[in-house]
């Protein structure tokens, strides 16, 4: 929010806090490795995380947040529905909660987005504007949204996804009533609300040269021309295992001979779910291929990643039986995607021994909520053996509030006796040797009330 010194720098004054965050968290990042902001900052790279502002109330979604990046885009807290869902009635709850998590952790933010088709509030779909009018709609929700927080965000996705897959424009209400020149007309309004913000255009599926990438290479070319306030292009990067295209690195090298700066806005890698050892080592080899692509070209500012961890991901609600597409899994440890972008970094992308085992406890357990709704939800469950002799048959006991019921589970057998719920390893995953963990799932019905359970006991000895 507007405050009397700007603090554009803070990515590069970051790294003592980081490390120090690193070094007290006791992530599964072993303490002596950097985190991947560290090393962002030795490259003067964005590296770069999307944050849903209500799930900070996950200690361990937070600390990954503040410690690995360096940077915050609110997955949708400042889009147009979030921030103005009525005319001349403005929220900034959500998009104020993440700039001040941003300010607290010496983070930069990326905005994201102003003009968007999607999100959009029906007052401004279907609001039966004429030019001028929308016009006035438009500078309004940018001038007010880019002025209030000119000392927190330094890159703005002015416009996004504007593009068809055949690189013709977009049909919207902005492309219907005001022609392609809404796109430098709102980059024209973002740079008079904050003449020092980098504007941007998003867009997905331009991330290789394709008929896409060619219209937004098109419009891109044309507005430097003109002299229209453009300053680079995001590639959102929502890609799929196996299919990071080719000329990933001769598309950004084209934008970027244009004089403009390309940033990787919105990556994750989706494969079919649940993945495989083989799947999550080609999804890494797919991370590192997108670095390189970007730390190869002078012009490209950097990554960020759309999601702290798989649990909280947009994909298997858009593509169902697919996900597990982000750096962090759905117990927020990390995968080798995660190491993929520590190595490409500079780091030494080595995940080290694991957890130490806990010399007074037997197991360590993670359970977390990954869905939930009215009278139901969807837990998943790590159970790791901390102690030093082979657990031959696991049992995991916890107690539960009364009212729910185990409806179905996956890769363990679950049942209720009473308050107590009891997972029993299935044929695969029955044994844990020292270090070894097992994860399971199940789903239940409730009744308003999903607690985490603060105790558990493996085959009858408490867990930490
Ligand atoms: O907040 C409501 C909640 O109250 C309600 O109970 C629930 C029921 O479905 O919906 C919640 O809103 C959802 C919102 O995310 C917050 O979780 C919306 O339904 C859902 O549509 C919305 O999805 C977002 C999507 O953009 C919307 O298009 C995703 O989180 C977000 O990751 C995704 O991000 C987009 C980028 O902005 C642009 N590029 C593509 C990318 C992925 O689709």
């Amino acid at each position: 929010m507007k405050t009397t010194t700007r603090r554009r720098t803070a990515r590069f004054l970051a790294p003592v806090l980081a490390l120090a965050l690193a070094l007290s968290a006791g992530s599964p990042a072993q303490a002596e490795d950097p985190p991947l902001r560290d090393l962002a900052d030795r490259h003067g790279l964005r590296m770069g995380v999307a944050v849903s502002a209500h799930l900070l109330d996950n200690a361990r979604y937070a600390e990954i947040a503040a410690e690995q990046y360096n940077s915050v885009t609110h997955e949708n807290e400042l889009k147009w529905e979030s921030v103005q869902p009525q005319r001349g009635q403005f929220n900034w709850s959500g998009a104020d909660r993440l700039v001040d998590f941003a300010r607290a952790n010496g983070q930069d933010v990326y905005g994201h987005t102003l003009v968007w088709h999607s999100q959009l509030p029906s007052w401004v779909a279907d609001g039966g504007f004429s030019a001028p009018e929308l016009e006035g709609v438009m500078e309004d929700h940018i001038s007010t949204v880019v002025n209030r927080y000119a000392d927190d965000i330094s890159h703005w996705d002015v416009v996004n996804e504007a593009f068809n897959e055949d690189g013709t424009f977009r049909d919207s209400v902005f492309h219907r009533t005001l022609g392609e020149d809404y796109i430098a007309t709102s980059l024209e309004m973002a740079h008079a609300a904050d003449p020092d913000a980098r504007l941007f255009i998003n867009d997905y599926n331009v991330e290789g040269i394709n008929a896409k990438s060619d219209g937004l290479y098109r419009l891109a070319s044309s507005l430097v021309a003109r002299g229209v306030p453009l300053h680079g292009v995001g590639l959102q990067s929502h890609l799929i295992v196996g299919q990071v295209p080719s000329s990933m690195q001769a598309n950004i090298q084209r934008f970027a001979d244009l004089g403009l700066e390309v940033v990787v806005t919105e990556l994750d890698i989706r494969t079919t779910t649940p993945a495989s050892e083989q799947q999550l080592q080609a999804q890494a080899a797919d991370y590192t291929r997108v670095f390189q692509a970007c730390m190869a070209v002078d012009g490209c500012g950097g990554v960020t990643v759309w999601g702290v961890g798989d649990a909280n991901s947009w994909i298997p609600d858009v593509f169902p039986g697919q996900g597990d597409a982000l750096p962090y899994d759905h117990q927020y440890d990390t995968k080798p995607a995660y190491w993929a972008m520590h190595e490409a970094l500079g780091g030494d992308g080595d995940p080290g021994p694991g957890p130490d085992p806990d010399p007074d406890g037997s197991c360590a357990v993670t359970y977390t909520v990954s869905d939930q709704w009215n009278q139901g939800a969807v837990i998943n469950v790590t159970v790791r053996n901390t102690g030093s002799a082979t657990v031959d048959g696991w049992s995991l006991a916890w107690t539960s509030p009364t009212g729910q019921q185990v409806t179905s589970a996956w890769n363990a057998t679950v049942t209720r006796t009473g308050s107590t719920v009891t997972a029993e390893g299935v044929s695969w995953n029955r044994t844990l040797p020292p270090g070894g963990s097992a994860t399971f799932g199940f789903q239940i019905t409730h009744q308003g009330q999903v607690d985490t359970p603060d105790a558990f006991e493996l085959n009858g000895t408490a867990c930490d």
